[in-house]
């Protein structure tokens, strides 16, 4: 069904989970900084203490075990182990947590997988310019490289980069995640080249000094929601739907999966709307120079975030203004049978996910594919029996063993999100996506296994023992 070795996991990110924002030296990300200005996040909430994982590292290992999780995926946190974000000065306290953690986990028969960078830029860095400023790519290869240096004799499993488009769109042009710029049609399309030149070096970096000994995959993690035409008989619904995925998951996949450039619509389509609003600066999408190293091809596998999916429609002449959304040319709605998870953009698709993982096979040369994310958020009143939940993860993952077997898609593991519920972002705690409860108004934030964590860890066992 699900081949031998097949990696289950759970996921979890630094910021969301390890609190302890100032200890032993941590120096102040941009997340720090943006949730202690007031009205950014859900009831101006924070990740001073979170789930306390900087703390609690062993509570969170026993829950890991308690799912027979195969696989653990986690970030390291830049500020953490570089404060100011530059290898003059590393935190030795920062560097002993995380040798810890990866130690633990291996001991314990699991398997980490890494990222480097999961939305917390060292604050520093940010004041030099942050990812808009070209100079942030050899700062992050500079950062990586530590990192291999470091921990890459134990750690087989590297992410550069999650979700560069959340981290492009949403910090960038709707500032609403940090940094909390509001400059929309220009930064986004900055961000998101540098981020992509910064993956690169990282990727030749580990490819040619590192995995000689070490012998690891890396590869950037990409979010998609899983897109279909509103009209499936309708060439304009069709076509936008097309454009609507080249400016979210092309915009990163199509560099460096197929091209080593960006999809030709994203040009043509940006180009136009400049020319339509008399725009009448530089190219706002930029472009890779032939002096740098080469994006294309910097992958060992597929990362993949699904969380849901949209209906796709064309907006071109509505819009109009400068956005990447009227870029596109293109609106999306949740179709409204869906059943709409506790967050008000997730609607319960696990079909999508098939859909989506065919896709990549098809397009992007049959890679190798990790999920790296997928999950299913509460809010509000709080249910430990969480059915709904449990049902989701039962009907994606028969999804995903569907793609893997009638489909023929090579699916290497599936991570759950989240191991446990923590800060999610602009929401702050009000959305709870984990497998275990985390008293929030307890000092000892104590982790309660919910009946969704049970039946994940029984899928596992009952897809583990059918090879
Ligand atoms: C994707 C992000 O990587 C993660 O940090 C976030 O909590 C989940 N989506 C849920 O929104």
């Amino acid at each position: 069904m699900f081949p031998r070795g097949f990696a289950w996991g759970a996921a979890t990110a630094a910021y969301q989970i390890e609190g302890a924002w100032q200890a032993d030296g941590k120096g102040a990300s941009i997340w720090d900084t943006f949730c202690h200005e007031t009205g950014r996040v859900f009831g101006d909430q924070n990740g001073d203490v979170a789930c306390n994982s900087y703390k609690l590292w062993d509570e969170d290992l026993k829950c890991i075990q308690q799912l027979g999780l195969t696989h653990y995926r986690l970030s390291v946190s830049w500020a953490r182990l570089l404060p100011d974000g530059t290898t003059q000065h590393v935190n030795q306290k920062g560097l002993q947590y995380y040798n810890k953690v990866i130690d633990d986990l291996l001991a314990a028969n699991v398997t980490p997988m890494v990222t480097l960078y999961h939305f917390d830029l060292p604050q520093t860095l940010q004041d030099q310019g942050g990812w808009k400023s070209p100079d942030i790519a050899t700062l992050f290869d500079s950062y990586a490289r530590f990192c291999f240096q470091t921990f890459g004799d134990r750690v087989k499993l590297w992410i550069t980069i999650n979700e560069p488009y959340v981290c492009a769109k949403l910090g960038h042009e709707d500032g609403i995640h940090a940094p909390g710029l509001r400059e929309p049609g220009v930064a986004a399309y900055l961000v998101g080249h540098n981020m992509l030149r910064a993956h690169a070096l990282a990727w030749h970096s580990y490819d040619t000094v590192f995995r000689p000994k070490q012998k690891g995959l890396i590869s950037l993690a990409l979010n998609s929601d899983w897109l279909e035409p509103l009209d499936t008989d309708c060439a304009e619904d069709i076509a936008a739907t097309q454009r609507h995925i080249a400016f979210t998951l092309g915009w990163f996949a199509w560099p460096v999966f197929v091209t080593g450039d960006y999809p030709e619509v994203m040009r043509t389509f940006i180009e136009a709307n400049s020319k339509k609003l008399n725009y009448t600066g530089e190219s706002r999408l930029p472009f890779f120079s032939k002096e740098e190293p080469a994006i294309l091809g910097t992958a060992d596998f597929f990362a993949l975030n699904y969380y849901t999916s949209r209906k796709v429609t064309s907006a071109s002449g509505h819009f109009g203004s400068l956005s990447m959304k009227s870029d596109a040319g293109v609106q999306d709605i949740l179709n409204p049978s869906w059943p709409i998870s506790g967050v008000s953009w997730l609607a319960v698709v696990p079909y999508g996910l098939r859909k989506l993982l065919s896709y990549i096979k098809k397009n992007f040369g049959d890679p190798a594919i990790y999920i790296t994310e997928n999950g299913f958020a509460q809010v509000g009143s709080l249910e430990m029996e969480d059915v709904q939940r449990a049902e989701f993860y039962k009907q994606t993952i028969s999804e995903v063993a569907k793609a893997a077997t009638e489909d023929e898609v090579n699916v290497c593991g599936y991570f759950a999100w989240s191991l446990m519920d923590n800060f999610e972002w602009a929401d702050g705690y009000s959305a709870r996506f984990g497998l275990f409860h985390v008293d929030f108004l307890d000092e000892k934030r104590t982790r309660t296994i919910y009946h969704s964590g049970k039946e994940y860890a029984k899928l596992i066992q009952m897809y583990s023992s059918k090879h």
